[in-house]
């Protein structure tokens, strides 16, 4: 049997001189976390967990029961550990610092506790998605502007896919390595060592019903690939759409492609759909540690300074080519 995923981590710190074990420690609480999330959306139904809640979180969106419920389990798997000084979730408007009770750690985690919520109750692929930091040295109470840190400075980034199997796909800064939970031993294990993003694709995924509110260079871009040979591409394009990002970019991590949810004028008061802290940067360091390129369309994006827990960006990222493509279009207007 090949390597469980804690194994492939505590040899991987063994690499790092001084490493404490805290950081091994913390992934085994998020193993865990993701393991109690992933028998719940397996079991949905049966226990009662799909539907509404009825509330909404600080973003405006109605949240499913599962969105509640994964960000407690989230919680609970991590809150006692000793390995963390505070976490911030989309499901939270503030951060969350460690209870008095517990021993407070040296890490930071931004988490979105079920990405995709809103196929869960059609029984599509959703996720978790989180991102560590080093907590400032010095700092035994943080507050969120310990959080404000850009995408650089991670520690660690991952994502879990609930899909037909369920994965941990994650990066220290290392590469890329997948994992696959076998449920009848309880463990993830090494089955996708050393992902990496093709350099180019035939595969482009946007959500096409916002076309009218995309800059000129997302339009020029997106008409060109449906175009394809005819219009001046050397290749034809396909299209996917999960609407899961996690599903998405777990797509162009195995086969490459362009994943952009760019800047629209949709709504005068967001700079785009996707947040920042818990989706885009995680998955700009994963996909760039594949050898990927993640862009707003005009700045690296783990190079952008965070104003806010819940800030939100225009997203561009994949296959090498493909995306450096876009963005010199940013660059011709
Ligand atoms: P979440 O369910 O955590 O709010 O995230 C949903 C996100 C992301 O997963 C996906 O790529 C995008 O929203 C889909 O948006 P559209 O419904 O606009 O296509
Ligand atoms: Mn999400
Ligand atoms: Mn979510």
């Amino acid at each position: 049997m090949s390597k469980s995923l804690i194994q492939f981590i505590i040899e991987e710190q063994r690499q790092i001189p001084n490493a404490s074990g805290n950081f091994t420690g913390l992934l085994n609480d998020i193993i865990s976390a993701c393991k109690q999330i992933a028998h719940d959306v397996n079991k949905g139904a049966l226990i009662g967990v799909l539907g509404s809640a009825g509330s909404e979180n600080v973003q405006g969106e109605t949240q499913k029961k599962l969105d509640i419920i994964t960000n407690e389990i989230f919680i609970k798997a991590n809150e006692w550990g000793g390995h963390l000084a505070a976490m911030a979730s989309e499901e939270m408007d503030d951060i969350y610092e460690i209870p008095k009770q517990y021993p407070r750690g040296k890490y930071l985690i931004t988490f979105d506790p079920l990405d995709g919520s809103s196929n869960i109750d059609v029984n599509v692929s959703v996720g978790t998605i989180f991102s560590i930091l080093r907590c400032p040295e010095g700092v035994t109470h943080p507050t969120a502007s310990d959080f404000m840190q850009p995408g650089t400075t991670q520690v660690c980034a991952g994502y879990a896919l609930y899909g037909p199997n369920t994965m941990i796909v994650l990066t220290t800064g290392n590469g890329v390595n997948g994992f696959t939970l076998d449920r009848d031993v309880g463990d993830f294990f090494l089955t996708n060592p050393d992902m990496q993003v093709p350099v180019d694709t035939q595969e482009f995924a946007i959500n096409m019903s916002n076309r009218r509110f995309w800059e000129e260079p997302v339009q020029r871009y997106v008409e060109e690939c449906i175009k394809g040979v005819d219009g001046g591409r050397e290749k034809n394009f396909n299209m996917r759409w999960v609407g899961s990002m996690v599903a998405d970019v777990h797509r162009i991590l195995m086969r490459g492609g362009i994943f952009m949810y760019p800047f629209d004028t949709k709504d005068a008061a967001r700079a785009g759909k996707l947040r920042l802290m818990y989706e885009a940067n995680p998955m700009s360091f994963i996909v760039e540690q594949a050898g990927g390129v993640c862009s707003t369309g005009r700045e690296r994006i783990m190079a952008l300074l965070p104003v806010g827990l819940h800030q939100r960006v225009p997203v561009i990222l994949g296959s090498k080519n493909e995306v450096e493509r876009l963005v010199s279009y940013h660059k011709d207007v």
